[in-house]
């Protein structure tokens, strides 16, 4: 008994004298980057330190013999901390030469981009990678992004977008993790790690700045840019999680948003940006504005660009993108006592700081190794691990007679106007990708069946019919490939393969740019033009797959009564089609979950799993009742639920078990349940537990997500599942945003989706 309690001791103590030595350690970093810092802007002018806060668009950058065009004179000049959206190792090296041996005092510029779900090889759109349900998997996407950007020259990414989104019209909700703040909060921490991994300072790690700080996901109507308004009890309990998840993270930036906030836009909000985001959360990076924010505060009435940019600046804004806001009039507004010298002083520092932490004053060249971007980016084993990773992001929406997988011999009908186009795979923000190189779903399906079957194709509709709507659709160079001919001549020729196939696969739904940026739709269907393809595919009397292409949860109620299978694919990056292929094909079974709500129809929303009860609820769920929460025209049922996902396999649940009938504060009840993979597949599941506070002193969701375990089960495999259940998770903001747990009862829900589960209940004592 003795040996094993000595080094118990022996290892506590280890221990104990790590974690001082690496606090030192850290104090000793610390100290070293202050001395340094204060040195350095002791030699600083005033003017070379707006010049640090400065952040402009890097359009009009030429180097070599171009050099003397305005942003380099301006580096040259000292009024220049970063540019951002330029690439190529260098590219970036020669601008970063102007700096480092043209301008005084030689500091080196950060080099920023929207590496937003990878770089050239590009993983799915973040609203699909939410769907996997797999932290290693996010992690290591937003790793290799980091991986291949940092050898392209780049050493900060606007990256992750954690803003929770229940509103399906917003295009923005592409971009982010979807509607639950727990999920998001794993999710925001996960692409933290990815991207800066243990040292910021390692040349393949790069600095994440967690946007859109703050709520820009609860834009009214869904309509991008526009006013938010919320309590502060939802900010805390509903969208607030993730950021903070990801400063804790460590992440070293933060953008502010585009919104208000209590009817002050972020970028001029105090309490956000200061007495939250520092004091509270004792976040120490820096913040950057979005896009022109602070001029954008004159259209929102609080002044013209001299006052708002004072307003930014004492609210916290350490950096301003493109406005010019900073650099233009700070001097003025400290000239007349609007802003003070120390307020200047604290955004510069924060600025260097982050440029310090990068090692750029070490090395400012330390991303531009010419020749890492020949071995590491795009590579074949990255590319690979984007395929692997994209089919586990495929939600099955429907699949009745096991319609999927389908084989792959015979003749396949591939139809619809994402069939066959390579620029429209990547998705929204992909900035860095080679449209050419990416991969269609017809080159992937050939390349699958290779002399096994045929495959036909005709595109069979334009993405929409409105020809105006077209061209908002197609901008960044991902074109619609428009098809002149008629609707009905496009449909006969697609009936016409249709009939001389087995199956037929109809690759259908958005445009890469109907979601992202100021795509926001009033209406989230599949445009008619398409819906009339798939109706006319269907009258054939052949087996038809949907393959849906989407940015959005999708307003799809006639498919889903109508189409027998369903494959949602989102926007799954370069490697779409050789994925997707994977999962028709069944050499993949599908096992993503929904993130986001799919509602019945555009009235209905907002809809997301973890609303509130309200004092009229629906006894046992039906619709309709009189004076009861309900509307006259459609239940209160969402189309899918969150958490929703088939899979070819089946999985059963039961024993659903506690340990304890009760928690205390230093107890804990482990929750187990069996789950059988019951079908003729292997498969992963998600399996899903949700927690229901049944009293509280505020009013407490019906249900929220409080942990997932993805688990691979062999076909008649059962596998016992367990979660861990502390008072902590039981914790939530009261009336005084105060994070507390309240005694009392609470259910347990485990199962498949939010709408699926097995139940149990326990007491916190
Ligand atoms: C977007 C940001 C993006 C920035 C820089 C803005 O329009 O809102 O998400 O990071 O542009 O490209």
């Amino acid at each position: 008994m003795k040996k094993p309690i000595s080094l118990l001791i022996f290892l506590a103590l280890l221990l104990s004298q790590t974690i001082v030595f690496a606090q030192k350690n850290s104090t000793n970093e610390a100290q070293k980057m202050k001395v340094f810092i204060d040195g350095l802007m002791g030699k600083m002018t005033l003017e070379e330190k707006l010049g640090q806060l400065n952040l402009p668009a890097s359009g009009d950058i030429i180097t070599g013999a171009g050099s003397n065009n305005n942003i380099a004179q301006k580096i040259k000049d000292g009024q220049v901390g970063g540019l951002f959206n330029i690439k190529t190792a260098q590219k970036i090296h020669d601008v970063q030469k102007i700096a480092m041996e043209q301008s005084r005092l030689k500091i080196p510029l950060l080099f920023g981009m929207d590496v937003i779900h990878g770089y050239q090889t590009e993983f799915p759109i973040p609203l699909g990678m939410s769907c996997c349900w797999d932290m290693n998997l996010v992690e290591k996407s937003a790793r290799i992004a980091a991986q291949e950007a940092s050898a392209d020259g780049i050493c900060w990414t606007f990256s992750p977008m954690v803003d929770i989104a229940r509103d399906p019209r917003w295009g923005r909700i592409s971009e982010g993790s979807g509607e639950d703040p727990y999920l998001g909060s794993q999710i925001a921490r996960a692409m933290v790690k990815g991207y800066q991994g243990d040292d910021l300072k390692k040349n393949n790690t790069i600095m994440a700045c967690v946007k859109h700080f703050a709520l820009y996901g609860a834009a009214e109507a869904g309509r991008d840019y526009n006013t938010t308004d919320m309590s502060r009890i939802r900010m805390y309990n509903e969208y607030l999680p993730p950021y903070k998840a990801a400063f804790d993270a460590g992440a070293g930036s933060a953008m502010s948003s585009f919104n208000e906030v209590d009817g002050i836009p972020a970028s001029a909000n105090k309490w956000l940006m200061t007495d939250l985001l520092r004091k509270e959360w004792g976040f120490n990076g820096f913040v950057v504005t979005d896009y022109t924010a602070i001029l954008e505060m004159v259209d929102h009435g609080l002044g013209n660009l001299k006052e708002v940019s004072a307003l930014a600046l004492k609210a916290g804004i350490d950096m301003d993108m493109v406005a010019d806001g900073f650099l233009e009039t700070l001097k003025q507004s400290l000239d007349e006592g609007k802003v003070t010298q120390k307020e200047i002083d604290q955004a510069c520092r924060l600025v260097l700081e982050a440029k310090y932490k990068l090692g750029l004053f070490d090395d400012p060249y330390r991303y531009c190794d010419v020749n890492r971007a020949k071995t590491e980016v795009f590579t074949p084993k990255n590319r690979q691990v984007a395929r692997e990773i994209a089919a586990q992001t495929f939600v099955l929406l429907k699949n009745d007679n096991q319609t999927l997988p389908i084989r792959g011999t015979g003749t396949i009908a591939l139809i619809g106007p994402l069939a066959d186009n390579r620029e429209n795979m990547p998705g929204t923000w992909s900035v860095a990708a080679d449209f050419a190189k990416s991969v269609s779903l017809r080159d992937g399906l050939k390349k699958a069946v290779g002399a096994q079957a045929t495959v036909l194709y005709a595109k069979g509709a334009n993405f929409v019919s409105d020809p105006q709507l077209d061209a908002r659709i197609s901008v960044f160079g991902k074109s619609t490939q428009w098809d002149k001919r008629t609707p009905a001549e496009m449909i006969a020729e697609a009936v016409a393969i249709a009939g001389k196939s087995d199956v037929i696969v109809a690759a259908v739904g958005e445009s890469s740019e109907m979601s992202g940026e100021c795509s926001s739709r009033s209406e989230i269907n599949l445009p008619e033009n398409q819906k009339d393809l798939v109706k006319a595919l269907l009258a054939t009397g052949k087996p038809v797959v949907m393959v849906l292409f989407t940015g959005r949860p999708l307003t799809i109620s006639w498919e889903k009564a109508n189409v027998p299978a369903i494959l949602n694919v989102w926007f799954a990056g370069t490697e779409a089609g050789d994925a997707i292929a994977d999962v028709l094909l069944g050499k993949v079974n599908p096992s993503g979950k929904l993130s986001a709500t799919f509602p019945q129809n555009v009235g209905q929303i907002p809809l997301y799993y973890n609303h509130k009860n309200t004092g009229r609820p629906l006894a046992d769920g039906k619709w309709f009742q009189k004076f009861r929460s309900n509307y006259l025209d459609v239940s209160n049922d969402p189309l899918f639920p969150f958490g929703f996902g088939l899979s070819y396999t089946t999985f059963d649940y039961k024993n659903l078990k506690l340990s304890a009938p009760s928690l205390t504060a230093d107890s804990k009840i482990a929750v187990s349940v069996e789950v059988t993979n019951s079908g003729k597949y292997d498969g992963a599941e998600v399996v899903q537990l949700y927690l229901r506070d049944m009293v509280g002193s505020v009013t407490r969701p019906v249900k929220e997500l409080k942990g997932f375990q993805k688990t691979f089960l062999k076909k008649g495999e059962t596998r016992t599942i367990e979660f861990t259940l502390t008072e902590k998770d039981l914790r939530f903001y009261n009336g005084d945003l105060k994070l507390v747990s309240e005694p009392g009862d609470f259910k347990v829900f485990v199962g498949t989706s939010s709408d699926n589960t097995l139940e149990a209940g326990f007491t916190l004592k």
